[in-house]
């Protein structure tokens, strides 16, 4: 048997895990498998590309592995060192600046693929579209995660006629496509003028939209880099590159559409930019008080917890910012040990990327059946005696059902303010992600705890 036959046979078992990892990861009890398999087949197509690469080197095979070793070493020990250091909340900038080696890796590719080999049309299409779709992922991940971790300004870009631009820019992409194409073997000025163009269009396109709109975009971005990858795939006639970047693809496309539908915004919109700017606008009255608001100590709602039959907790971006899940998760412990029912209301978009509280829950190892997604638990709430809102804003905000006006209305939220009492954890009345007043704050059966989510549960476990 070849190397070449044992190889795609090797992709082949890659793919078909990839597709299992992804299924796995659908669910929380079942998605370290879903992990580990994913692992494996990036193992499996690791080793078998290697083989084949050693297989068809024209140097000697020993430099050819010994080049290979040192890349593998160096991205290996760049890759453990991030991971082990990055915060749970710097993740999507992570996220973004890792789709930008992908949209980079593109490019190279084309470039490469086109320089060795020019080709027929069909390959010339490729190579064409690789680089387009590549350059766009790299500026706009790039501009993405300077958003993300604050070295850019996160409000949009708003050049005038910015949509004519976008246009303009593709129609350009066009014009130069059928040139590089017409000039075949000599076509490398089209395709460093196409490059140039896509460069911009990538930077504009995500400079235009508002940080807060950046998760979504960087799942876009996951999706461009995932075309970018298959279209590698077809430069290579690497089939497994094919069918992981069309998993990516579209994977990062439905979960796109997911959030969102999560947050009522439509897709275009958000492509097209300007909710940043809409919140900027209504942030001046967003800080009007419509009321006042009660205070609490965490001995107060220590006693409260102790009388409650039923108890659920709603954590949102804060409890990731001040690391409370441990002893969130100890509280639940202790109040189900005592026999009250707790359970964890989860809202699509809480945190700052998708299955952020469902990653802090499972690493504080909150059993699986107590954490339930907004549309389970919505409507347990009227029978609930006490909702602990841990860091969450906007995501249980009324005004979003309420009030028409509101920048955030008609997103769907987890509707706490209908239980029996409310007790809402954060350390100043500071308006959410979404810079928008929460009138939940006023409603006579909430009270404020005020102070570091992590410490004031710890006071309320040691009153316990
Ligand atoms: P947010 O509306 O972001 O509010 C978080 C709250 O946590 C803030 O009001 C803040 O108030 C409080 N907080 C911060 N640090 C804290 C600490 N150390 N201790 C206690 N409280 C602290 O939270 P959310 O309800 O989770 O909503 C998520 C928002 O992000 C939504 O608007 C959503 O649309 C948006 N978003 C999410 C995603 C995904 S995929 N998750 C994607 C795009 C957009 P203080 O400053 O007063 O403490």
């Amino acid at each position: 048997m070849s190397v070449e036959s044992v190889v795609q046979a090797g992709y082949l078992v890659a793919a078909v895990l990839f597709v299992l990892s992804l299924a796995g990861l659908s669910k929380q009890e079942t998605a370290r498998r879903g992990v580990l398999l994913g692992m494996s087949g990036m193992g499996l197509a690791l080793a078998a590309t290697i083989a084949l690469a050693l297989d068809r080197s024209e140097r000697p095979v020993g430099v050819t592995a010994g080049l290979i070793l040192l890349v593998l070493l160096v991205g290996a020990a760049v890759g453990t060192w991030r991971a082990r250091t990055v915060e749970m909340t710097q993740m999507p900038e992570l996220i973004a600046l890792l789709h930008s080696f992908v949209g980079a890796a593109a490019v190279l590719v084309g470039f490469g693929s086109y320089l060795a080999e020019p080709g027929g049309t069909v390959h010339l299409v490729e190579v064409f579209l690789g680089v387009l779709i590549g350059a766009v992922t790299f500026t706009g991940s790039v501009v993405a995660f300077g958003k993300l971790s604050g070295r850019l300004r996160s409000s949009p870009l708003l050049l005038p006629g910015r949509n004519w631009l976008n246009l303009a820019a593709l129609v350009a992409c066009g014009g130069l496509l059928w040139w590089f194409l017409a000039a075949g073997a000599s076509g490398l000025f089209p395709l460093l003028l196409m490059t140039g163009v896509a460069l911009a269009l990538g930077w504009h396109l995500v400079a235009a939209i508002g940080g807060g709109d950046m998760p979504v975009v960087v799942s876009m971005l996951n999706s461009y880099s995932g075309w970018a990858a298959a279209a590698a795939g077809f430069m290579l006639g690497n089939d497994l590159l094919i069918i992981t970047g069309a998993l990516v693809g579209s994977s990062g496309a439905i979960l796109s559409y997911l959030m969102c539908r999560a947050m009522n915004r439509s897709f275009v919109s958000v492509i097209l930019g300007g909710f940043g700017a809409e919140t900027a606008v209504a942030a001046p009255g967003a800080g009007a008080e419509p009321g006042t608001y009660r205070e609490t100590t965490a001995l107060e709602v220590a006693d409260r917890l102790t009388a409650a039959r039923s108890v659920i907790v709603v954590p949102g971006y804060g409890m990731a910012v001040a690391k409370a899940q441990y002893p969130v998760a100890d509280l639940v412990a202790r109040l189900t040990a005592r026999g009250a029912t707790v359970r964890f209301g989860i809202h699509p978009v809480a945190g700052r990327l998708p299955g952020h509280m469902n990653v802090l829950l499972a690493e504080a190892k909150v059993p699986y059946d107590q954490v339930l997604g907004m549309d389970e638990i919505n409507d347990d709430f009227p029978a609930t005696d006490v909702v602990l809102v841990i860091g969450a804003n906007d995501t249980v905000n009324p005004a979003a059902q309420d009030d028409p006006a509101s920048p955030i209305a008609g997103m769907p939220v987890l509707e706490v303010w209908k239980s029996r009492e409310v007790v809402v954890f954060k350390r100043s009345m500071a308006t959410g992600y979404a810079g928008v007043q929460n009138p939940l704050f006023f409603r006579e059966n909430t009270a404020m705890l005020f102070g570091d989510a992590k410490d004031q549960v710890e006071l309320i476990v040691q009153a316990l």
